[in-house]
């Protein structure tokens, strides 16, 4: 089989998800390790609502092939999430992942420079090695990337476009100071490198208050990436993309080879549940839910370990990123916490490389109060088990 494979198959960076996945499925682990939104909180009452009500007013040309940009109902909602743009400049992909490899598609010829947060996002850093990209990091800090390196990696490296996730990131939770967002915004017009702001848990917000995004700091020169996977349900597989009318052009063919177009009868009922309100009623219910959940995570997490981690709170989103000492690889500790029925994401695969680091990602919007509070006892279990 493996002479009929291409290349990038058998180049294939592995995927930890995979073996999370494999011992998560057994015995009694509490998981922290999953993007996992609350199930017990999908809005399934509202949902079957819409979904009758679609099915009794929708014409029958709701089953037909369609233009691959997607329905317009919901792509004027989400042009109003936007300060400038309109519904021409919105694409509906199969979920925010689509848009990431849509991107791939467009921009990427094999071996060219695109700059990513270390740490980043692991799936897409998975997906930019599948299009054989050089991948180069830049460090990032709860405040937000270092620009003077940015700078020099622009000026030397002339990258194709920088993906980043600047409010509550997925690994860190972190958010770019707004001072960051202006900087970066002059380099990528100075040195003409496309910014992706990808924004999943932007409206997953327990403290604080909206910061400027690309949009408004680089409207022709940044792509917004979205998703209703955080704020409603995951399995609808809607995301959108936000860029000037003429990267939506490329986009949008470049989807249409893909899939020719997404669904559209979860759009419409997506689209009719923004329109009445329902989505912003049901982001109000997550915050209060989550932000009791984070808080809890943060209260057993200092009660447990004292001075042994190091963490900032985060303001929105879903994760902790905790630093253990130096000498702790959270990957070897791995193995001891399953052990104790205690699973979480070891930091070193949200970096380009399997260097041992002694950070860890752990969910906090998935589990339970009542597991959030074992869960990080078994943690500290397995981690004093580990320094003996
Ligand atoms: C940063 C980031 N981007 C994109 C995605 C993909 O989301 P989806 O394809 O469900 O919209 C995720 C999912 O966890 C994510 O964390």
């Amino acid at each position: 089989m493996n002479t009929l494979l291409a290349d990038r198959v058998k180049n294939a960076p592995r995927s930890f998800t995979r073996k999370i996945l494999d011992v998560i499925g057994h015995a009694d682990i509490i998981s922290f390790a999953g993007g996992l939104p609350d199930e017990s909180l999908f809005p399934h009452e509202l949902i079957k609502q819409e979904i009758n009500h679609s099915l009794d007013t929708q014409p029958r040309s709701m089953y037909q092939y369609s233009q691959a940009q997607g329905a317009c109902s919901l792509r004027e909602e989400l042009a109003q999430t936007y300060t400038n743009s309109n519904d021409k400049e919105i694409l509906i992909t199969t979920g925010s992942q689509q848009g990431l490899d849509i991107l791939c598609k467009a921009f990427i010829n094999a071996g060219d420079t695109i700059v990513v947060e270390a740490p980043s996002y692991l799936a897409a850093l998975n997906l930019f090695a599948l299009y054989d990209a050089n991948i180069v990091e830049v460090n990032l800090t709860c405040k937000g990337v270092d620009t003077a390196e940015l700078e020099e990696i622009f000026k030397t490296q002339k990258p194709k476009f920088f993906y980043a996730i600047p409010t509550f990131q997925n690994p860190t939770g972190w958010s770019w100071e707004e001072e960051c967002k202006v900087e970066v915004a002059r380099l990528a017009k100075k040195y003409n490198v496309l910014v992706i702001e990808d924004s999943p848990y932007n409206d997953l917000r327990y403290d604080g208050s909206k910061g400027i995004s690309f949009e408004e700091l680089l409207p022709e020169l940044s792509v917004s990436l979205g998703t209703f996977s955080k704020t409603l349900v995951p399995d609808f597989r809607i995301g959108w993309m936000r860029a000037n009318e003429a990267f939506l052009k490329v986009f949008q063919s470049m989807k249409e080879n893909t899939d020719l177009q997404s669904p559209k009868f979860f759009q419409y009922i997506v689209a009719n549940i923004i329109k009445e309100g329902n989505l912003a009623l049901h982001v109000n219910t997550l915050i209060k839910s989550y932000k009791v959940k984070r808080d809890t995570m943060a209260q057993a997490l200092s009660k447990e370990f004292g001075n042994a981690i190091e963490f900032e709170l985060p303001k929105g989103g879903m994760f902790f990123w905790i630093k253990f000492n130096d000498s702790v690889d959270t990957m070897k500790l791995f193995d001891v916490a399953i052990q104790k029925n205690i699973a979480y994401v070891p930091g070193c695969v949200f970096y380009k490389t399997d260097t041992p680091t002694p950070y860890a990602r752990l969910n906090f919007t998935n589990a339970t109060l009542e597991d959030i509070e074992i869960g990080v006892k078994r943690l500290k279990e397995a981690y004093q088990e580990y320094i003996k």
